[in-house]
């Protein structure tokens, strides 16, 4: 990505937050699979998981460590002892370890939720960002369901956030509530108000609910954030996070507008996408914008025509920026398994020999009655008949 203007950290939170999708369930095979991806995308951050929700997270969260080297490698923990002590002991291997501790700052969650004062709040902040950063320098703050918290306590949970230790503080949007406006303006507050705040790196972490977490992230953006969170092709909890996909290519598109930069190797995005995709089990929706089915599909004439006699009339990203590119090896009946393979790998599926039985086989037969067999007559192999996502 162009080397100019402010950078903006990349969070990709797919493998913790993503995995929170109902129903997704990944391995540690699978989360090794998908954060080596994301190190060849180019994230800064890669939240492994939140060691102390089952062995399996744990395990996974120490491999991800173990093994890949390149973004910081971040493990999730509630403000306890018994947390942040797992979470330590899964990512302590890692080259560039960071805790990341949360506790939720709205009265509706203290009250129902935690069943705590505010005072007991933010003593448990105090002594617990504390506590992580007796293991690591580098540790992430989330005060839980800020948009819904009261502006002044918030402010003095990240005031006391700092004053122990924290270096970078995330902003959620636990329950995709704020609008954009009201968004950026809370990210202005807290620069404002929250005493030290020059000396840590703001984040943001917005959940989708109304459809406005790209939205709210870029306008915290606007307002001062440093850090985006977000999953790739937007899974998580509920209606999911905010699609990281989207937010690198608009920062990367409207470069012009939002004068930043990333760190990302754009080309990787689809590839990222479909190996996510195909992973979790959870379809892309044909019309999802960056890596959906009909992105970069025109379907009126009057648009086929202006795209042949000059793309940028209908095209306001080049589809080889995300790594969609034609395929230069003719894929038909005369093709081998090899071919098939290597193929299907380049566009981001990783198949079992049975499952790459299955897909050889029904691409021969479509081979005998196609002449060419295009890469989304693949993707519906596999997605619809072999992995039947
Ligand atoms: O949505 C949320 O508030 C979270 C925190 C743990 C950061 O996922
Ligand atoms: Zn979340």
């Amino acid at each position: 990505m162009a080397d100019t203007g402010k950078r903006i950290y990349i969070f990709d939170t797919t493998l913790r937050d993503g995995e929170q999708s109902p129903g997704v369930s990944l391995n540690i095979q699978e989360k090794l699979e998908i954060a080596r991806q994301l190190a060849r995308l180019g994230v800064d951050v890669i939240e492994a998981g939140f060691p102390i929700a089952s062995p399996g997270d744990f395990e996974a969260v120490r491999a991800v460590a173990r093994e890949v080297e390149g973004p910081v490698i971040a493990g999730l923990a509630r403000i306890n002892e018994r947390d942040i002590d797992r979470a330590w002991e899964a990512l302590q291997e890692a080259q560039k370890p960071r805790i990341h501790v949360f506790i939720a700052t709205s009265d509706i969650h203290l009250k129902y939720k935690l069943r705590m004062s505010r005072q007991e709040v933010l003593e448990a902040v105090r002594r617990g960002v504390a506590r992580a950063k007796g293991y690591c320098q580098d540790i992430e703050f989330s005060p839980e369901d800020a948009v819904r918290s009261d502006l002044d306590f918030l402010c003095q949970v990240l005031a006391t956030a700092i004053e122990a230790g924290a270096t970078v503080l995330n902003i959620p949007d636990t329950v995709g509530y704020a609008t954009p406006e009201e968004f950026g303006r809370l990210i202005s507050q807290i620069r404002q108000r929250v005493p030290g705040i020059d000396k840590v790196r703001i984040s943001v972490h917005c959940h989708n609910d109304l459809g406005l977490a790209v939205a709210n992230s870029l306008a915290a953006i606007e307002n001062g954030a440093l850090q985006v969170e977000g999953a790739i092709n937007g899974i998580g909890e509920r209606a999911g996070n905010a699609a990281l996909e989207e937010v690198i290519m608009a920062l990367y598109t409207r470069r012009d507008y939002y004068g930043c930069r990333t760190g990302i190797v754009t080309e990787e995005i689809y590839r990222t996408s479909k190996l996510v995709s195909s992973l979790t089990g959870m379809p892309v929706q044909y019309n999802k914008a960056i890596v959906g089915k009909n992105a970069f599909t025109h379907e009126a004439g009057i648009h086929q025509d202006g795209v042949l006699k000059e793309r940028t009339t209908y095209e306001i990203m080049n589809p080889a920026m995300i790594g969609l590119v034609q395929n230069n090896i003719f894929l038909g009946k005369h093709s081998g398994r090899h071919a098939l393979r290597s193929r299907l790998e380049e566009l981001g599926f990783k198949l079992t020999e049975a499952e790459l039985d299955k897909a050889f086989a029904r691409f021969k037969e479509l081979a005998d009655r196609k002449k060419e067999i295009s890469d989304r007559d693949l993707e519906a192999i596999v997605e619809h008949e072999v992995k039947r996502i």
